[in-house]
């Protein structure tokens, strides 16, 4: 028997990125809109008036009147075992690592820990909205295990890797270029395609792997064509010396991960903040995609991500957007949108409310190339949405106020004020998970 749902309310999606402000041919917003899904698959979308015959008997609606709903939000960077590293106070990004990150990492060689965790991990995800997240977990493989798991018991597709390292790092938290090697292609093996789980090739960054561990990552690219890859790039000034003086061979830090075939469109870089015009041609000619994580540069004081940089029309580097928390402060993408704004506020650029929006949903998930299966709702999609309530504090309640039904004003709204407290529902699959 197929499983039908319905829900019904105020339906925005975006078809493509948005030129600008304005650009209502980008997106489609339904303001009386029901959603049917079969099987946790999207059915059918349009006006409830044209749908609600096709409704069939005994489906009960769930209606969120005056609530806008979107597809689930898709956080592109973000690590598991950071949730409690989050706001660790008074580091740069290598001082952080040793003082805060290792030394908690290492509690994930406990399954027990890694599998409480990863329920939080995904329990916040969900009371934030996000539907898919990108993670990396500890170096120990249990710990991608559990997330798997307990995304699978929650019907949603999650992406993640266990972290590959093998130097610069306490000995407890490191592999091998041979067991880090192993380990992932085990992972591969029994997780990546499994339902809707796929895994990400995980080598930390260049400072904490060598170069034969930096080559078992190409080999595991070119043995799996289908597995993505997720590390970090040019992040803080100190990480890039210290690459070099790692590295003297290398034209650049991006030419490091080039050098062992780990560029291409199913590869990802946190960070990519202090890129040559070299280093951004590489990533636009092999179709990598840089993630912007904003609320993490910010709160480690990395830099500025330099969108107009990166998206220049004669070389344009694919862009995501993510929390990276716990160097992030917020599990929200409508927190990170935010302050996606006002980073770019500082280099005179911005991100207009529709931009963000489709950022944070189809955008990404074109990032990950995978716009057929999440991030718009349209049939053959899964039914991974958030319910969004623009009134969710007296200060948005008190600001809308002003608003006379101008949709994007309603979106700079919920992104600048908003975060979990607007966040009025997820759904997974057509089923509620909050
Ligand atoms: N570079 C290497 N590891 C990390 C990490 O865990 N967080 C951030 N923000 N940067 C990194
Ligand atoms: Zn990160």
């Amino acid at each position: 028997m197929v499983e039908t749902t319905a829900i019904r309310g105020r339906l925005l999606s975006f078809r493509q990125a948005p030129a600008g402000p304005g650009d209502s041919a980008s997106y489609r917003y339904i303001e009386d809109g029901l959603l049917l899904a079969e099987d946790g698959r999207i059915a059918a979308v349009g006006p409830h008036a044209e749908l609600a015959g096709r409704l069939p008997a005994g489906v009960a609606v769930a209606h969120h009147p005056d609530a806008l709903i979107l597809p689930g939000f898709i956080d592109t960077h973000i690590h598991l075992p950071q949730t409690q590293v989050i706001a660790s106070y008074g580091a740069r990004l290598l001082d952080w690592l040793e003082t805060y990150t290792f030394p908690e990492e290492q509690r994930y060689a406990d399954p027990e820990h890694a599998a409480r965790n990863a329920r939080f991990f995904l329990e916040e995800l969900f009371r934030n909205g996000t539907t898919t997240a990108v993670a990396y977990g500890s170096v120990h493989p249990a710990s991608v295990e559990a997330l798997f798991a307990e995304a699978e018991r929650a019907g949603a597709g999650m992406i993640a890797g266990k972290v590959m390292m093998d130097r610069n790092a306490p000995a407890a938290l490191t592999d091998s270029a041979g067991r880090g090697y192993e380990e992932s292609k085990a992972l591969i093996r029994r997780w990546h395609g499994r339902g809707r789980q796929r895994y990400a090739v995980t080598p930390r960054f260049a400072i904490t792997s060598t170069e034969a561990q930096l080559e078992a990552a190409g080999a595991l690219l070119r043995e799996h064509g289908d597995v993505f890859l997720q590390t970090h790039l040019s992040e803080n000034a100190e990480e890039i010396a210290t690459v070099r003086r790692l590295f003297p061979a290398a034209r650049d830090y991006t030419d490091v991960y080039d050098r062992y075939g780990l560029l291409g469109p199913r590869s990802l870089f946190g960070h990519c903040i202090h890129l040559s015009e070299e280093e951004q041609r590489r990533l636009s000619e092999s179709g990598s995609v840089a993630v912007f994580c904003p609320t993490s540069n910010l709160f480690i004081g990395s830099g500025l991500f330099d969108l107009a940089s990166l998206r220049r029309p004669e070389r344009p580097v694919r862009v995501a957007l993510a929390t990276d928390v716990g160097g992030g402060t917020s599990f929200s993408m409508l927190r990170t949108a935010a302050e996606a704004y006002k980073v770019l506020q500082l280099g005179r650029q911005n991100l207009p409310a529709l931009a963000a929006f489709d950022l944070m949903t189809r955008g990404n998930a074109a990032a990950l190339g995978m716009e057929g299966e999440i991030g718009m709702m349209e049939p053959g999609r899964w039914a991974d949405l958030v319910v969004l309530d623009p009134r969710a504090t007296a200060a948005m309640e008190h600001r809308m106020e002003t608003v006379a039904g101008d949709l994007e004003e309603e979106l700079f709204i919920l992104m600048t004020l908003g975060d979990d407290r607007a966040v009025r529902q997820t759904y997974v699959r057509g089923r509620p998970v909050l």
